[in-house]
Order: C-alpha cells, then sequence, then structure tokens
C-alpha cells in the first residue's frame, strides 16, 4: 500500500467517524449550553443580544471572553479593570457563552471589542464558545466593517495547535472586515510566559487604543470595585457558607424525578454531591501517592460514557485559608453581600456569605502568583519595601527569580518580602475581584459505564513536592484533599499530611466523604465495533481511561459469551511506571486477561530498574512489525497523560513505524498520523 491509499482509506475513516459521531456531537454540543445562573445576575431580562445590553447598560468598550477554566476570564476582567481604572472607559466584560452575536455588525464603530480566547483540544475553541465559533463561520466578506477589535489568545506550545482558536477567530473576523488594533497576543503555558506575553500585549495594545479614541489618564487611579459592598449582621437560610451552587442553600429544594434520582443538569453552575463509596492508595512507594476514588452517581440523573471526563470541585485546605486570612487581616467571620453595579456585571459566587467561606471555597488561594497581581498591591506595600515591591512589579527576571523559583502563593510572598509581617489595608473587594476562582479539576474517567453504570473512579497522582531549602510544599489542592478524605475513610495516619481540610463541609454537605462533581463528556472513545483492534498508550496515570475501556471491552464479554470474543479485535495497551511499586493496577490486568485471553494484552516499560530509560515508545518500536500490521487492520491508536513529551515522543515513535514499514518518507509518515487524527483514528487525552 502507498502512501496515498493509506490517506485515502483514512480520510473516508474520517467521514465514517463524523457520521458515527454525530449524536455524540450534538450531545457534546448541547451539553455546553447550560442556563445563565439568575441568581449571579447575568443580565436582567435575560436577553442574548449583545449590543441591545451594550446600549442598555451605556457601555463604550468590549471585553469579550471564551475560557475553559477560568484563565482567559481572569485576564479579560483584568484588562476590563485597567480601562476602567486608567481612562474611566464604561467597559462590559462578557462570557461568549451567554450572548448571540448576529447584531455584531450593528455595533456603533467608536466602541471596540477585545478578545480574550483560550484554546483546546485540537486547536478547538473552549466548550462555551461553540455559538461564537459556529457564528465566525458563517461571516461573509465585509459583514463586520464597523468591527474594531483586538485579540489575545491563551495557549501551551506543548500542544500542536497552538492558540488555534485564537488565530482562527483572527482570521475570521479579518476576512469579514474587522480591522484589528495592534497584533495578536499569543499566551503561551508551556513556556510559563503567559503572563509576560499578556503584559507586553497589553502595554502595546492599551497605547494604540489611547491614540485610536483619544483616551487621557487619570493620573491619582484609585481601585475602585464593580460592585456594592454591605456587611450584613446574621447568616440566614440565603447566607452561602461556601455552597457549591444555590440549589444547595438550606432553603432551596432539590429536584427530583420519578425514580428519585436529583435533576441535573449537573455542570459547572451545578455539581452533584456525591457519596465516595470506596477510596484506595495505589502505590506502595514512599514518596508518592496515586489515589483510586470511586463516586457514587446512583442518586441522580448522571450517566457518563467511557472515555469522559470527570470534574472534581475542591476546597482549599485549612493551611492556606488561616495564612491567607492572617496576611490581609481579614476576619472569616464577616457576613457580607454583593450587588452588581449594573446588569452585565457577574457576582463572582453565591452572596450573601462570609469571608471564610470565600477563601475556603471560592477563590484560588494557592497558585503561583503573577507579576500583574503584585503590580495591584503596590499602593497597600507597607512604605519600608513599596519600593522594591514597584521594581519586583516591573522587572521580569527577579520577579522570576525572587517570587516564581520559590513557588510562593500569593499569602507566601507577601509574607516573605514583609519579613514575615501581614498587609494590612489591602481593600477585600480587591482581592476578590484580582483572584481567580477556585474551579474544578479534570479527571480521565478509570471506569466503565458499561461495567459500572452507578459509580465513576477517578485515578489520581497526588501532587506534592517539598522544597526544603524555603520550607514551601507546593500543593495540589484537589489531589490533596482526595488523599485526605482516602486516609480518613481508612482510618490511616493524619498528622504527616502537609495539608489538612474541612472534610464536613458547609452546614455539613461533604460530611462522610462526599464531593460535588459533574461529568464533561469527552470525544475519547473505543470503536463502537469491537472487532476494530485498539493500541492504548498511557504511562503513569495516563493509564487511568485504559483501564475504563479493558473493563468496557471485559464487560461486553461476560453479557455477550465466548463466542463474541473470536471476533473482537485486539487490544494492546503500552503502559509504563518507574518501577513496580508505581505499577498502576497491576494486579487488575492479570484478571482481564482471564476472560479476554489472549485479546488483551498489557506490555510494560519500567523506566528506572535498568541503568538505561525503557519508555513506551521504546516498546512500541521494538514491536514495529506487528503495531504496522493492526494498523493495516484499522487499528485505533489512543494516547493518554503527559502531553509534554511523551505523547510527542509516541507520535514520533508511530510516524517512524509508519514510515520504515510503509516504505513513507518521514514527512509523508507525520501526514499519516496528521489525517489519522483527523480522521478519529488517532486520539489523544493529554494534558
Ligand atoms: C482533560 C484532563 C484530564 C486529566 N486527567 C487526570 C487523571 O486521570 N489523573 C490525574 O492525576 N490528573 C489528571 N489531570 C490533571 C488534573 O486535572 C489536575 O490538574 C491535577 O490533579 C492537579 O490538581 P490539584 O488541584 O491537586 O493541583 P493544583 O492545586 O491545581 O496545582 C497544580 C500544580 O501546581 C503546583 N503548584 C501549586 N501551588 C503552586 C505555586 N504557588 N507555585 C508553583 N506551583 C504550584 C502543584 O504542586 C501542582 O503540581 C487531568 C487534566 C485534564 C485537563
Ligand atoms: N513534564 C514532564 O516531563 C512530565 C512527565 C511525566 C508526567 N508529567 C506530569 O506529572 C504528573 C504525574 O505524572 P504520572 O505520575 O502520570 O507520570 P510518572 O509516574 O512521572 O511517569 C510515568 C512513566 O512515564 C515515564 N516517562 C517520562 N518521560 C517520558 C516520555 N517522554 N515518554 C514516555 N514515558 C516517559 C516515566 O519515566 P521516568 O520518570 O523514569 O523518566 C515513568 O516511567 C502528571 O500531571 C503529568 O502530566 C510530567
Ligand atoms: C486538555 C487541554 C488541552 C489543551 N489544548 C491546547 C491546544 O490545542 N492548543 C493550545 O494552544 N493550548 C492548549 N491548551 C492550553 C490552554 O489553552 C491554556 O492552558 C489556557 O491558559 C487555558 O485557559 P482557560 O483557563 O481560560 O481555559 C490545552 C490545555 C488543556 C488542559
Ligand atoms: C429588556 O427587553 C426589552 C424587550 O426585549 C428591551 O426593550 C429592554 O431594553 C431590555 N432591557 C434590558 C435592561 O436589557
Ligand atoms: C425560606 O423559605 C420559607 C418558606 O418557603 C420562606 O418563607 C422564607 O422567606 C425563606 N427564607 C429565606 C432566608 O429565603
Ligand atoms: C435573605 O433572607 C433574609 C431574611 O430572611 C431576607 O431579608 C433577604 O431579603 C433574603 N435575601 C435574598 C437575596 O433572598
Ligand atoms: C431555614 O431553612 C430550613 C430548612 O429548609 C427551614 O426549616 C427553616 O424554617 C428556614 N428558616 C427560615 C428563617 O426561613
Ligand atoms: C527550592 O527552592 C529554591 C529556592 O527558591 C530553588 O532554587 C530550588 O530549586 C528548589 N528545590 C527544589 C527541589 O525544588
Ligand atoms: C503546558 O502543557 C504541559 C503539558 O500538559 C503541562 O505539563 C504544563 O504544565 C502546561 N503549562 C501550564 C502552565 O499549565
Amino acid at each position: 500500500m502507498n502512501s496515498t491509499d493509506l490517506i485515502a482509506i483514512v480520510v473516508l475513516g474520517a467521514l465514517f467517524w463524523i457520521y458515527r459521531n454525530l449524536d455524540s456531537i450534538k450531545e457534546f454540543i448541547n451539553d455546553q449550553f447550560y442556563d445563565n445562573d439568575p441568581a449571579l445576575g447575568v443580565n436582567s431580562n435575560g436577553t442574548r443580544d449583545l449590543v441591545e445590553v451594550l446600549r442598555d447598560n451605556d457601555k463604550n468598550y468590549l471585553v469579550l471572553y471564551g475560557s475553559q477554566t477560568g484563565t482567559a476570564e481572569d485576564y479579560a476582567k483584568k484588562f476590563g479593570k485597567e480601562l476602567t481604572a486608567r481612562f474611566q472607559l464604561r467597559v462590559m466584560v462578557a462570557d461568549l457563552e451567554h450572548y448571540d452575536f448576529d447584531t455584531l455588525n450593528e455595533l456603533p464603530d467608536n466602541i471596540p471589542v477585545t478578545f480574550v480566547i483560550s484554546t483546546y483540544g485540537e486547536g478547538d475553541f473552549p466548550d462555551g464558545s461553540v455559538n461564537f465559533e459556529q457564528y465566525l463561520n458563517e461571516l461573509d466578506a465585509e459583514m463586520l466593517d464597523n468591527l474594531r477589535f483586538s485579540i489575545f489568545g491563551l495557549g501551551n506550545t506543548t500542544y500542536e495547535f497552538f492558540n488555534g482558536a485564537a488565530r482562527k477567530a483572527l482570521d475570521k473576523l479579518q476576512n469579514a472586515g474587522a480591522r484589528l488594533i495592534g497584533a495578536l497576543g499569543e499566551g503561551d503555558d508551556g513556556a510559563g510566559t503567559t503572563d509576560e506575553d499578556y503584559l507586553t500585549w497589553k502595554e502595546e495594545t492599551i497605547e494604540l487604543l489611547q491614540t485610536e479614541l483619544d483616551l487621557s489618564e487619570d493620573e491619582d487611579k484609585q481601585f475602585e470595585s464593580s460592585f456594592g459592598y454591605t456587611e450584613l449582621t446574621t447568616i440566614e437560610n440565603n447566607t452561602s457558607l461556601g455552597e457549591p451552587s444555590k440549589q444547595y442553600l438550606p432553603n432551596a429544594t432539590l429536584q427530583y424525578n420519578s425514580e428519585g434520582e436529583q435533576r441535573g443538569p449537573f455542570d459547572l453552575a451545578q455539581p452533584y454531591i456525591a457519596p465516595i463509596i470506596k477510596t484506595k492508595e495505589l502505590f506502595q512507594s514512599k514518596d508518592r501517592n496515586c489515589i483510586h476514588t470511586e463516586f457514587d452517581i446512583s442518586g441522580s440523573e448522571i450517566t457518563y460514557q467511557t472515555g469522559d471526563h470527570l470534574a472534581i470541585w475542591p476546597s482549599n485546605p485549612d493551611e492556606a485559608v488561616s495564612q491567607f486570612l492572617r496576611v490581609f487581616e481579614l476576619n472569616p467571620e464577616t457576613i457580607f453581600d454583593l450587588k452588581a453595579k449594573d446588569s452585565t456585571m457577574k457576582l463572582p459566587f453565591l452572596c450573601p456569605t462570609t469571608v471564610g467561606a470565600v477563601v475556603r471555597h471560592y477563590l484560588e488561594i494557592t497558585g503561583p502568583i503573577s507579576r500583574q497581581t503584585l503590580g495591584l498591591l503596590v499602593s497597600y506595600a507597607p512604605e519600608s519595601i513599596k519600593d522594591h515591591i514597584i521594581t519586583l512589579s516591573k522587572d521580569k527576571s527577579l520577579f522570576a527569580s525572587e517570587i516564581l523559583a520559590s513557588k510562593f502563593n500569593l499569602a507566601d510572598a507577601l509574607l516573605s518580602l514583609n519579613n514575615g509581617q501581614t498587609w494590612s489595608g489591602v481593600p477585600w473587594l480587591l482581592l476578590i475581584e484580582m483572584l481567580p476562582k477556585l474551579s474544578p479539576r479534570y479527571y480521565s474517567i478509570s471506569s466503565s459505564s458499561l461495567s459500572e453504570p452507578n459509580t465513576i473512579h477517578a485515578t489520581s497522582i497526588v501532587e506534592n513536592t517539598p522544597n526544603d531549602t524555603t520550607g514551601i510544599n507546593t500543593i495540589g489542592v484537589t489531589t490533596n484533599l482526595l488523599r485526605n478524605i482516602q486516609l480518613v475513610k481508612t482510618q490511616g495516619d493524619l498528622t504527616s499530611l502537609p495539608v489538612h481540610y474541612d472534610l464536613e463541609g458547609p452546614r455539613g454537605l461533604f460530611a462522610n466523604g462526599q464531593l460535588p462533581i459533574h461529568v464533561r463528556h469527552s470525544t475519547f472513545r473505543l470503536p463502537k465495533d469491537n472487532s476494530i483492534p485498539v493500541i492504548m498508550i498511557g504511562p503513569g496515570t495516563g493509564v487511568a481511561p485504559f483501564r475504563g475501556f479493558v473493563r468496557e471491552r471485559f464487560a461486553e464479554i461476560k453479557r455477550d459469551g465466548s463466542d463474541s470474543l473470536e471476533k473482537m479485535g485486539k487490544m494492546v495497551l503500552f503502559y509504563g511506571s518507574r518501577d513496580n511499586d508505581d505499577y498502576l493496577y497491576r494486579d487488575e490486568w492479570v484478571e482481564y486477561s482471564k476472560t479476554l485471553e489472549d485479546k488483551f494484552e498489557i506490555d510494560v516499560a519500567l523506566s528506572r530498574v535498568q541503568e538505561q530509560k525503557i519508555y513506551v515508545q521504546h516498546r512500541l518500536a521494538e514491536r514495529k512489525e506487528e503495531i504496522s500490521q493492526l494498523l493495516q487492520k484499522g487499528a485505533y491508536v489512543y494516547v493518554c497523560g503527559d502531553a509534554k513529551r511523551m505523547a510527542k515522543d509516541v507520535q514520533h515513535a508511530i510516524a517512524n513505524i509508519l514510515s520504515e514499514t510503509k516504505g513513507l518518507t518521514e514527512s509523508e509518515a507525520q501526514e499519516v498520523v496528521k489525517a489519522m487524527k483527523v480522521a478519529g483514528k488517532y486520539q489523544e487525552d493529554i494534558w
């Protein structure tokens, strides 16, 4: 077979795949359109007409963001805030998800738009922005002659389609006649420079805007909150103590269907509080932990498909909460309410609430700190260190060596800079508006919806890196929470843990080991036809979805009998771990083999038990003839786990195999792999 044949087959496969997945694509898209939460006050009468809302609220600048995990949202808000503070522009900052764009061509040309958009998957828009992407696709030439815009993309060069969404938006907008102010800004997480990329883009763009809009700067700018603030004296039923959504306030009534299951939809606006019915440590090693957690979803309408992602909603640990409260001299008991100053503003969390609840449940307080954030705090810095803070906030490399290298979070950094003394006088409202919200973390589901429709399994490596020099542990919020729950449930010793949590949750909501979760549908799917062979590559925690895949086939054979085993295509799993102590689910694979016989095979690369590293891609290369034959038979390839190096190395290895066994040139082989990706025959679930 020559390369054109192979490509032709792959393209046919692509059409077939799209056809076959039509329903799941539709479901995926529909799933993302959860309603605005009226309690969070999106806009007073629920209109999705952008221009109408702008006009009604008398705004003269528009910032639109598309964000998956809140980073783009964060930058959009910072940008809007800066335009308001420095130039008194009346800025509306809005989620692309919440509006239709049909009237964008009627936007007055003196109202510029700034887009802030992150990229996911194969250069895709964030889930919530699919309506915007659709709008872009339908634009004609000259349709947006009225529009002046600037655009900042967020991405990670580790991924093949770097900033794919922002680049596509730029292209489509320009083709429709819109005029770009400045240049496309491209944030790169991969190089860890998103913050610096933003600052560079922002400075250039704002300078141009000043000329374009003839803006003059207000010199003695003071922080002014977008929210009205009132302190309250009593905790009522409608006061949030950290409930993940309004449905869980004491006075609210949860909805149930006729089977007694709690009604959804469960998504970023409302999670399900799921009991953890089983949890265990998977590693034998002393220095690392990996926690297996099983969530019971039988009390809810949640369904999932093998290959989906589970979102787990964390809270902050006691240690981080009390340190944060101490640095800013905050009283956790303070009860307050926020009111949006106009209908385009969304409240950042459920209100009324308490300071303590916000710090524990709603704000991301432990992550790395940005130079911009430090800059916002300059006017509140103690006099004795003010000059140093100004220097730090302006000097990229000094900031990197003094703050980033030490892995400080905000409280660590401020304490360290002020010799362990607190920072009084930082406005609480500034903290609320400046810090990102604490968002759910995603896990590749490691169970099968066929084999366990009522439970969802997650396999999570615990992020905890101590540093003896600084005494600072870099701690993963969610994974250490899972470890705490695991130890409590198994009556383990919690004293040696780096952090501890309020496991009871607000008003006892999470008692006895429950956590808020929701499911996000993915497109990572086994072929529907089980006679198609599959090659699965997942070292480390990357093995998670493949446990689900194998359990799925295992359950099919149990159900359909051994005759069906004969027709089943081969499943080969390439797995890698450091040694035997972190070999995940070791005993289980043996069990699956007993039923799946020679149709399932696990090939293990232990990297640290010999002098030379042996990785999954070395195992692939050793078996190139066999892999090549499987591909010829139409095998699907799946890769899961580390995106930074592993996924690229594996893609190379597969291309090499194709080139060596099919006589393709290197670049032809790479094209074939790309075509396979487009056809859904080479699927990645990488992070
Ligand atoms: C689609 C998808 C699927 C995934 N599937 C899995 C899976 O199956 N299993 C799995 O284990 N993970 C998976 N992940 C990763 C997972 O979502 C989380 O990112 C991971 O578990 C860490 O979450 P955390 O809340 O514990 O850490 P976070 O609190 O989010 O911290 C993230 C990292 O930053 C470090 N850090 C914390 N504070 C600082 C600081 N001040 N300065 C510098 N660094 C800091 C932490 O040590 C940690 O390494 C997946 C991710 C995605 C996107
Ligand atoms: N940035 C990185 O380099 C990197 C690598 C792996 C995982 N991670 C991240 O670290 C977290 C924990 O990972 P984990 O526990 O799943 O993995 P892990 O246990 O650290 O690694 C699993 C196996 O993969 C091997 N490996 C390392 N680099 C590889 C490569 N380029 N190609 C193929 N195999 C490779 C490891 O070998 P050795 O460790 O012996 O080299 C180990 O045997 C995840 O969030 C993941 O994204 C980052
Ligand atoms: C699962 C996953 C897939 C991603 N895919 C891409 C990609 O294809 N191209 C890219 O440039 N960045 C990609 N990124 C990086 C994100 O765009 C980047 O981290 C961004 O800052 C996230 O912004 P958000 O929090 O607003 O969604 C990906 C990140 C994750 C976690
Ligand atoms: C509410 O809707 C009406 C009719 O659609 C519109 O005229 C009005 O301006 C809207 N008001 C706001 C505040 O959006
Ligand atoms: C709680 O519900 C009762 C009855 O529905 C209602 O009268 C009361 O005002 C509600 N209280 C709060 C705090 O919402
Ligand atoms: C909350 O409850 C108090 C007392 O019941 C009531 O006065 C107030 O209006 C309620 N607020 C909201 C937003 O429902
Ligand atoms: C608060 O909610 C509880 C539970 O719904 C209810 O029994 C109680 O009457 C409510 N209290 C007030 C003051 O509304
Ligand atoms: C600990 O922190 C120091 C100082 O910030 C840094 O140079 C060093 O690399 C860190 N060590 C580890 C093991 O991360
Ligand atoms: C960029 O992507 C790689 C691979 O997923 C990941 O290791 C790295 O942490 C990402 N960068 C950030 C800042 O998220």
